[in-house]
């Protein structure tokens, strides 16, 4: 039995499977955000562990047999979030989390160095880490003064599950610490943010053995023998390894809270004036290029809210046929964007409206302006040197076929779904552990789920799509100087 947990920012999962891969059961354990200032987002690390305590309590109560005969465990955590510990490994302060915006000034500051671009491959985005350090030492020198190192949040998890201190190449290429080439640590960049190595954890392949489940966790657990934790991953690649997104140009399009498009690639492709992430892979000399979008199903839910109408009960309002698209134009920068503009500070839009646009026109604005954003991470990745000739939807959007087919028109290729079943980042996790503890070959173990069915482009509207992607292309520039 091999054990993923997932450490999310609403919950954390876990989830057991076998040595065949089949799910034997998963658990959850809630987590709340605090927003104590605006764009602030913190988490107690504490309570990671109380949720993955909760997460692990129900998996035995459902299934002790099992969990009593894990042998490997694999994590998957929410990315770029700081957790500063001091000498006795206390928690020096809340985790400022992923999409907590207060950095903005030291990210722009540290990414005007042009080193941080050349080594890490990456923008610094306000939400990595290495910006949250300069805000701490700025804004709390004390704390930062007592910094004994510097975890990601699932590594903070695995320091309470094995008492060490290691993390992997997945997570950490989003710290703008990385050396995202070479795979280690830069300590010229460390040192532009007033840190060294020893104050960071050693790194793995996600693949590799990353410390034991400690004595009494497993006589807690009810484990009697010796538990592999593998290095795991972050997320979204935890996520890849749990869709067999592993090999060169397999992608997936993941509509959640944030929508990802995610590609394999077999090389190291930096580009970041096309605001790609080009990050580690969780397998060996694997990278992946990944565009982000911070408002996709929260864009919908937006408008669910102010509508008062459910997400479902809209897009049902809009039949499964794609229509033409919506003389009005939607721009999802609810928070802000990260590709393709890296614009804290933009706002979203409608564009175009008239006494005709009814509340399901809006819908289908909301729903072609996600679709338009995520072609803008489809150029971007191409620009970065990535083909992609088909996707795999994933996510809680991916429930709705009119969005997935105007996403498939508007990006001119097939969306494959998969076949029912839980192919997200606690399953990547469990596969990574099962690799970890086995020295299973990690592609032979990162297969693609079966696809359900596959959503193809209408090429009747392919055209008018193109032509509604210029227009949405238009707006941004024009509205740049009046939302800042
Ligand atoms: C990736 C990112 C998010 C978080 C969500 O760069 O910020 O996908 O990993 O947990």
């Amino acid at each position: 039995m091999y054990l993923g947990l997932d450490l999310g920012t609403s919950g954390v999962k876990a989830m057991l499977i076998d040595g065949d891969q089949r799910i034997i059961g998963s658990a959850n354990g809630a987590l709340d955000v605090s927003r104590p200032h605006p764009g602030w987002s913190e988490q107690d690390p504490h309570e990671w562990i109380r949720a993955t305590e909760e997460a692990v309590s129900g998996l035995k109560a459902q299934h002790p047999k099992e969990l009593a005969a894990v042998k490997g465990i694999g994590l998957s955590g929410q990315m770029h979030g700081a957790t500063l510990i001091g000498a006795s490994d206390e928690v020096l302060r809340p985790c400022i989390l992923w999409n907590d915006t207060r950095s903005h000034a030291e990210a722009a500051a540290l990414d005007a160095d042009p080193r941080f671009r050349a080594l890490t491959g990456n923008i610094v985005f306000p939400g990595f880490t290495a910006p949250k350090l300069a805000w701490v030492a700025k804004h709390e020198p004390e704390i930062f003064a007592k910094i004994r190192r510097v975890l990601l949040p699932k590594d903070y998890l695995r320091l309470w599950l094995t008492g060490e201190y290691i993390s992997e190449m997945s997570d950490s290429a989003g710290t703008s610490w990385l050396d995202t080439g070479a795979r280690k640590w830069s300590s010229e960049l460390l040192a532009a943010t007033g840190l060294d190595e020893s104050q960071m954890p050693s790194l793995v392949e996600g693949t590799q053995q990353a410390g034991h489940l400690r004595a009494d966790l497993r006589n807690q657990w009810g484990i009697q023998d010796d538990v592999v934790v593998a290095g795991g991953a972050g997320d979204n690649a935890a996520s890849a390894c749990g869709m067999g997104t592993v090999s060169d140009g397999a992608a997936f399009v993941s509509l959640g809270t944030s929508g990802v498009l995610f590609a394999a690639n077999g090389a190291y492709l930096p580009k970041p004036e096309s605001a790609v992430h080009a990050f580690c892979h969780a397998l060996p000399n694997t990278w992946h290029q990944m565009g982000v979008i911070l408002s996709a199903t929260d864009s919908l839910n937006w408008h669910s809210h102010v509508t008062g109408k459910s997400a479902a009960d809209l897009t049902s309002e809009l039949g499964d046929e794609l229509k033409a698209p919506s003389s009005v134009t939607f721009l999802p920068y609810l928070s802000g964007e990260r590709t393709p503009h890296n614009d804290a500070a933009i706002r979203g839009v409608f564009v175009g409206l008239g006494h005709e646009s009814s509340r399901a026109v809006l819908t289908q604005a909301v729903l072609e302006g996600v679709a338009f954003a995520i072609r803008d991470n489809l150029e971007a990745l191409r620009s970065a040197g990535t083909e992609i000739s088909r996707v795999t939807a994933i996510g809680g959007g991916s429930r709705s076929r009119y969005w997935l087919s105007s996403i498939a028109t508007t990006l001119g290729l097939p969306v494959d779904l998969p076949a029912d079943g839980d192919f997200g980042a606690a399953f990547g996790a469990a596969r990574l552990g099962l690799i970890a503890a086995t020295g299973a070959d990690p592609v032979s173990v990162c297969t693609p789920p079966k696809t359900a069915g596959t959503i193809e482009p209408n090429a009747s509207l392919h055209e008018a799509y193109d032509a509604a992607y210029r227009r949405y292309r238009a707006i941004y520039p024009a509205i740049k100087t009046l939302t800042h």
